[in-house]
């Protein structure tokens, strides 16, 4: 079984997307566990603060390297060989390759940060930092849904067509999907391409490869697969 950890200050906060869809039936089947780890309860003074203002000045808070370190400590314990992951904005961008690469381990740990972020300290105690993109949310706990969901639906079989994800966009690199249609063959005036009601596998083949390499070359999707 994969395990994922969180560990956050909102632990609730995957209670609703992990009880629906694909990561619930995954959950049911034992195909993944995932447990969230409340980071406060390593706070050690009396009011269990886990965050503090910056040296030097400016504005907002810091999640404190103590407890932090001490869940982080916990996590490692729980699930020896885990792979610890900080959700930051400075961190390398997540993508479809490094979702497929942690499919291969036997567990992750992705640490949720809030307010301003973390003091600089605490990457010492990670194994990587990742950033969703380039835009700033309120909590790392959006970025950890994110990467667990791309997690899960690649991890074998949790999706009833494991196909899907092999044709979805960037299993390629930099290669999106191609357009799909479904019924009716008409709406509002917008027809279904006559290629994709042909019956001519070969000529559906080359259509679907063709319009994936145009779009993923119109939205410049970065990667080398629409360059060769
Ligand atoms: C308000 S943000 C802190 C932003 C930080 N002051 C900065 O400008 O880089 C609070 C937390 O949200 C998470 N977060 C925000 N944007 C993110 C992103 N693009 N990718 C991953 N995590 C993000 C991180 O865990 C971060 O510690």
């Amino acid at each position: 079984m994969f395990h994922a950890q969180v560990l956050t200050l909102f632990p609730e906060f995957f209670d609703s997307p992990l009880a629906c869809s694909i990561p619930k039936r995954a959950i049911e089947a034992g195909i993944v566990a995932v447990d969230a780890i409340q980071i406060r309860d390593f706070a050690t003074d009396r009011h269990s603060k886990v965050d503090d203002s910056p040296y030097g000045g400016g504005p907002g808070m810091l999640m404190k390297p103590g407890p932090v370190v001490a869940a982080i400590r916990e996590a490692r314990q729980r699930q020896p060989g885990t792979h610890v992951v900080m959700l930051t904005p400075s961190g390398s961008r997540f993508t479809q390759a490094k979702a497929l690469e942690y499919t291969e381990k036997s567990s992750i740990t992705l640490l949720c940060g809030r307010y301003e972020g973390f003091d600089e300290r605490i990457c010492d105690y990670v194994d990587e930092e990742i950033s969703l993109g380039d835009y700033v949310l309120s909590g790392g706990e959006p970025a950890a849904l994110c990467v667990l969901d791309s997690v899960i639906r690649l991890l074998p079989e949790v999706l009833g067509s494991p196909e899907s994800a092999v044709l979805d966009s960037f299993s390629e690199e930099g290669i999106l999907d191609w357009p799909h249609y479904t019924r009716p063959e008409e709406f509002e005036g917008k027809r279904v391409p006559d290629v994709l009601l042909s019956g001519n596998h070969a000529k559906i083949e080359q259509w679907r490869k063709s319009q994936a390499a145009s779009r993923s070359r119109q939205r410049d999707v970065k990667g080398k697969g629409h360059d060769e």
